[in-house]
């Protein structure tokens, strides 16, 4: 599909299809959206929890009730879940496995070069460190990955639900999140659309040009 066509049509599904399953090789593309995302010094801050059960939709559905229970059933019906998880600590070591990657995929053409770029990104992770807002860079980072999840999904003709309206905590205590330094930041529902889904026939509604852009 054309990009543009993507950008227009995509749109945020209310109703799945609960017997429809995304084939494996298309949900082989929506990994390497997220996998291949740009984040700030190359950090991928993020890990992704996958659902593809019954009970792993379950065990991610306990995140949405009370007030979230109308994103219930987007969970349990869709055929894919992703849960976007954003890193919670930088550390040290944490950098350095980015970095033996980087070489491991031919980045570098000499050891200086590995060490100056190893002072910059330390350096950056200082920084937030210093800032005291190591988790909400991550979570930026994170979102970047929504996009390209979102954008790949619209591409590639599967319908597709961001979500935040799910308790976080929930989530965390599920999953043992804390205990690997990570943070749910966005869940997100893939599949294909019910008949019943009212979002799917309504034109989409953004603010005018005028509004969020000037020229300077
Ligand atoms: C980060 C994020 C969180 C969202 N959370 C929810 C949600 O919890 N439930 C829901 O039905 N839609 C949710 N949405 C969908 C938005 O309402 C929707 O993207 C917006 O109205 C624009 O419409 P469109 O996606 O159809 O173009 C979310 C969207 C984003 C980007």
């Amino acid at each position: 599909m054309d990009l543009m066509q993507a950008l227009k049509q995509r749109y945020t599904t209310k109703a799945y299809d609960a017997e429809k399953r995304i084939p494996e090789d298309v949900v082989a593309k929506l990994k390497d959206a997220l996998r291949l995302s740009p984040s700030s010094i190359n950090s991928q801050p993020w890990h992704f929890l996958i659902a593809d059960t019954a009970e792993g939709k379950a065990r991610i559905a306990k995140s949405a009730h009370g007030g979230f229970a109308y994103n219930a059933p987007k969970i349990t019906d869709a055929s894919h879940v992703f849960v976007l998880c954003a890193r919670t600590k930088l550390t040290p070591e944490y950098v350095d496995v980015v970095l033996d990657q980087e070489q491991a995929d031919g980045r570098f053409a000499s050891g200086a070069e590995r060490e100056g770029r190893e002072k910059s990104c330390k350096g950056y992770v200082a920084l937030h460190e210093q800032l005291g807002n190591t988790a909400a860079w991550a979570q930026n980072q994170t979102y970047i990955s929504l996009g390209f999840l979102l954008l790949a999904a619209g591409e590639l003709g599967i319908d597709a639900t961001p979500i935040e309206g799910f308790d976080k905590a929930v989530l965390t205590e599920e999953f043992k999140l804390a205990g690997q330094d990570l943070a749910p930041a966005v869940v997100v529902s893939l599949g294909y659309h019910a008949e019943t889904d009212f979002n799917a026939g309504l034109p989409k509604s953004r603010l005018p040009e005028s509004a969020v852009f000037s020229s300077i």
